[in-house]
């Protein structure tokens, strides 16, 4: 398809397609990023080929890059990670004037995979800033809770990403992005949260590298993470609040980014957006699975058999899954927040109830009504709350090679209880839906089964609201209503 084609994405899979010259006539209204909600989402396509052109012929789109000098094996394979296409899923549907600034930073990300010296200095920022490697904790009191009647269970292992600089996974994104920023020139970083973690590990990473932050949040998130607002400010971020929630924070986002081109870099903290979002926050994320790799063999001289990790947009879970992709004796389990139940329609579970479209400038499943208009996400926990999901999970859903469940509220606050109590960790909300998944897990395993769930965060975010659901529950009142 060829790259100057203008083409608007309306609801269901029906493209409609104008000549250069009829095109902003009739859309110019949607531009420079259309707000979901005009129902309609100016896109540009652009061919397999453009995708996967990597580098060539983009050197003079380059700000500044240091001397490369290659690593060698291992990163040859890295070269996959740049296809920006997952089967029909992902791609780069956005406005003509974004299009460089995404070439560039493919161009950049693309150089960065191969540079020694960023290499050796992100190995640094995550062993000593960050924390880095985070444990592979073997939960025994979790382990003989699911024990049957003949002593008999999985054993859970938890990787404490909740450990991390900030207390969550967040960081490992963040401190590469903010580095690869700088590289740039780039002076502002623009990002939207929803839990908040994100904010923060943007907010520190731009402190330690000496970067301007402007953090969008929607209000109601604002109200409901107040604690890592207020670590925003103290980080010294500009946090500026959006009406509604974290899917207007991160259209508000884009469209900043989209009127400083020059100066701002949009920090995603999510695997989704335009190429090369979604394959450079996995990248960056992969760190989770490659160490669970490792400490598996260290602990019990295998791989793991099942990984469980909670989907809001999908990076944790990506996180540490990708590492295993191909290790098809892996189970990948994925489990999105059924909020009040899944027939409520008041839930985020985009892979579970979701249908194909495309959304701030990727395809991938989404939550949208008859018109395509995009439905309201919801979850106890505010980090889940994405109506869209990654395209590389959507195309792990497809091909069946990961697969997917849900957790309620009321099951995810069970469990935050449950492993408060046994193990005395505080997972955060959106963990404790990997969690609670658990309680259905478990019982079908085999014997002596090793199952790694990803704690993504600490939950001293959600105290007050886990303390307030519980309170509630035993006055009879319904969680969260
Ligand atoms: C602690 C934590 N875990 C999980 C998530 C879900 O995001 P994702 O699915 O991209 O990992 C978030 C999002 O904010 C989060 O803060």
């Amino acid at each position: 398809m060829a790259c100057s084609l203008q083409t608007v994405f309306l609801p269901r899979g029906k493209f409609t397609t104008f000549s250069g010259n009829e095109f902003p006539r009739k859309m110019s209204h949607a531009l420079p990023f259309p707000a979901e909600s005009s129902g309609a989402i100016v896109c540009t396509m652009v061919s397999h080929e453009t995708l996967t052109r990597g580098v060539v012929g983009l050197d003079s789109l380059i700000t500044r890059r240091s001397p490369i000098k290659r690593l060698p094996l291992e990163t040859e394979k890295k070269e996959e990670v740049c296809s920006g296409k997952f089967g029909k899923y992902g791609g780069k549907y956005v406005p003509e004037i974004l299009m460089t600034c995404l070439k560039e930073l493919e161009s950049e990300f693309n150089l960065v995979l191969h540079d020694a010296e960023f290499q050796a200095e992100l190995a640094t920022a995550l062993k000593d800033y960050v924390g880095r490697e985070t444990p592979l904790y073997f939960a025994q009191r979790l382990t003989n809770h699911y024990k049957n009647s003949n002593g008999e269970g999985p054993e859970i292992y938890l990787k404490r990403e909740d450990l991390n600089h900030g207390g969550a996974y967040k960081i490992n994104n963040a401190i590469a992005q903010a580095m690869l920023a700088k590289r740039m020139g780039r002076k502002t970083i623009v990002a939207a949260t929803g839990a908040g973690q994100h904010g923060v590990a943007t907010a520190a990473a731009c402190a330690k590298l000496d970067l301007e932050c402007i953090i969008l949040m929607g209000s109601l998130d604002m109200e409901r993470q107040s604690s890592n607002v207020t670590l925003m400010k103290h980080l010294g971020a500009q946090v500026k609040f959006v009406d509604g929630n974290f899917k207007d924070a991160n259209s508000q986002a884009f469209r900043e980014w989209a009127g400083n081109l020059e100066s701002y870099y949009f920090l995603s903290g999510s695997a989704v957006g335009p190429h090369p979002c979604p394959s450079m926050v996995r990248e960056f994320q992969s760190v989770i699975g490659k160490e669970t790799r490792k400490q598996a063999m260290e602990k019990w001289g295998g791989k793991p058999d099942v990984l469980v990790a909670c989907v809001g947009s999908g990076s944790n879970a990506l996180g540490l899954f990708h590492e295993f992709v191909k290790d098809e004796d892996v189970r990948l389990i994925g489990v999105e927040a059924a909020g009040l139940g899944l027939d409520s329609g008041r839930h985020s579970a985009t892979l579970a109830r979701g249908e194909v479209g495309v959304y701030h400038g990727a395809m991938s499943y989404l939550l949208q009504d008859e018109e395509g208009q995009i439905i309201g996400p919801h979850s106890i926990a505010v980090g889940l709350e994405d109506p869209g999901v990654s395209p590389e999970l959507s195309f792990l859903k497809d091909t069946r090679r990961a697969e997917f469940y849900t957790a309620t509220d009321q099951e995810a606050l069970d469990a935050f209880q449950r492993v408060c109590r046994l193990e005395g960790i505080f997972p955060a909300l959106e963990a404790s839906h990997a969690l609670a998944f658990l309680e259905k897990l478990c019982p079908s395993l085999p014997n002596g089964a090793k199952v790694v769930v990803n704690c993504s965060g600490r939950g001293d975010k959600d105290a007050t609201t886990a303390f307030i659901c519980k309170l509630q529950d035993s006055n009879g009142l319904v969680a969260n209503a």
